[in-house]
């Protein structure tokens, strides 16, 4: 076990999230600043590099929200935490095929990587693509966030509640250069925090997505100022869990999250109910919570795969159709993986949820 002092303060004692942010985003030695993590030969794959399908599919849905919103002649579209910049890429390609559309996009990412950010830029390489820091260049609405596994790798904080008392879990570097849990008493605004979401009430095991949830307090105010909404997909659940969802990956493989630190990637599962509720508290409309096969199926990806299997050899249909199996199977990401957008618009009739 390697465990690497550099992502501990003086007091070798951080709490969960703190260390996280270390560990993943440090500038110089986090997981995400130093390492690219996507593809075959990186130690996981996303949905956008799994299958070009999936890309356009949130690209027709972009255009189809642009469109029932009447086609307004300035639109924003920002995309969150872009990774290697695949989906974006394909966006670029799609959109042109939609002339009105695209003269009234603006593209704009937003990466906290200064590593990703450099790889996008590179990858996608295109004068209609900016980068955001804060969202301040955006001066003019709609605009509609959209970010895939965006969420799951923004790091958390874990409590447990004794009673009318929370505790918080800290990792502390012990003498031997291992790392125990240690739980420290919980900040009053933190418990301030949680006791305000009804879906944390009864939890012994509360994970809490502060750092996320302030992410989300940006966007919610620039949508509530330009009018606008945000997609989200991520891995996570519905129903509450009272346990420790963190986990890491390392080349394709499940890894101890103190094993390779910063060389491995941690995330946790995404409470879906929580953020419905926080966005209500936030006054925007939110769609009903659906999973990502109902999301692309009744966005047509498998009427666009059957299209573009037509021109196919056999051995390209069966990439084809392996890809989309792993997107949709409810054993694998079908299920597990779930969309949510909420929005401030008059209208409701997005598409991919009903
Ligand atoms: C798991 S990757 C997903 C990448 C991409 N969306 C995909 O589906 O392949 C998470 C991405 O979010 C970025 N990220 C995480 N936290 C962020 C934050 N607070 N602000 C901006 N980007 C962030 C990461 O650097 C990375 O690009």
């Amino acid at each position: 076990m390697i465990i690497n002092q550099n992502f501990f303060n003086k007091s070798r004692m951080l709490p969960v999230d703190k260390f996280l942010e270390n560990v993943l985003y440090d500038k110089k030695k986090g997981y995400y600043t130093s390492k690219i993590p996507f593809g075959y030969k990186g130690d996981f794959l996303t949905a956008p590099g799994i299958s070009n399908l999936f890309s356009e599919m949130i690209g027709i849905w972009l255009v189809t929200t642009w469109n029932t919103l009447r086609k307004p002649k300035e639109f924003n579209i920002v995309e969150l935490g872009p990774g290697n910049g695949s989906l974006t890429k394909i966006l670029i390609k799609l959109f042109k095929r939609f002339p009105e559309f695209n003269k009234a996009t603006n593209i704009f990412l937003y990466e906290k990587s200064s590593l990703l950010r450099n790889l996008q830029k590179k990858n996608i390489n295109h004068s209609k693509v900016k980068w955001t820091k804060n969202f301040n260049n955006i001066k003019k609405g709609p605009i509609i966030f959209f970010g895939n596994e965006f969420f799951d790798s923004i790091p958390i904080k874990q409590f447990t509640r004794k009673g009318s008392l929370f505790f918080e879990k800290h990792y502390l570097l012990n003498k031997k250069n291992k790392i125990d849990e240690v739980y420290k008493k919980a900040s009053i605004k933190d418990i301030s925090k949680i006791k305000k979401f009804k879906v944390l009430n009864n939890l012994k095991f509360i994970e809490f997505p502060k750092l996320g949830l302030n992410e989300l307090n940006k966007i919610t105010k620039k949508i509530s100022k330009l009018s606008g909404g945000l997609l989200l997909i991520d891995y996570g659940y519905l129903n509450s869990k009272n346990e420790n969802t963190l986990q890491s990956l390392s080349n394709h493989k499940r890894n101890n999250i103190f094993d390779n630190l910063g060389k491995a990637d941690i995330t946790s599962l995404v409470n879906f109910s929580l953020l419905n509720e926080y966005f209500i508290k936030n006054n925007l409309k939110v769609k009903k919570v659906v999973t990502q096969k109902f999301f692309l199926e009744k966005m047509g990806i498998i009427e666009r795969a059957n299209h573009l299997s037509q021109k196919m050899s056999f051995k390209e249909q069966s990439n084809l159709y392996l890809r989309l199996k792993r997107l949709l199977d409810t054993k694998l990401m079908g299920n597990l993986f779930k969309v949510i957008f909420a929005y401030k618009f008059k209208k409701n009739n997005f598409l991919g949820f009903e």
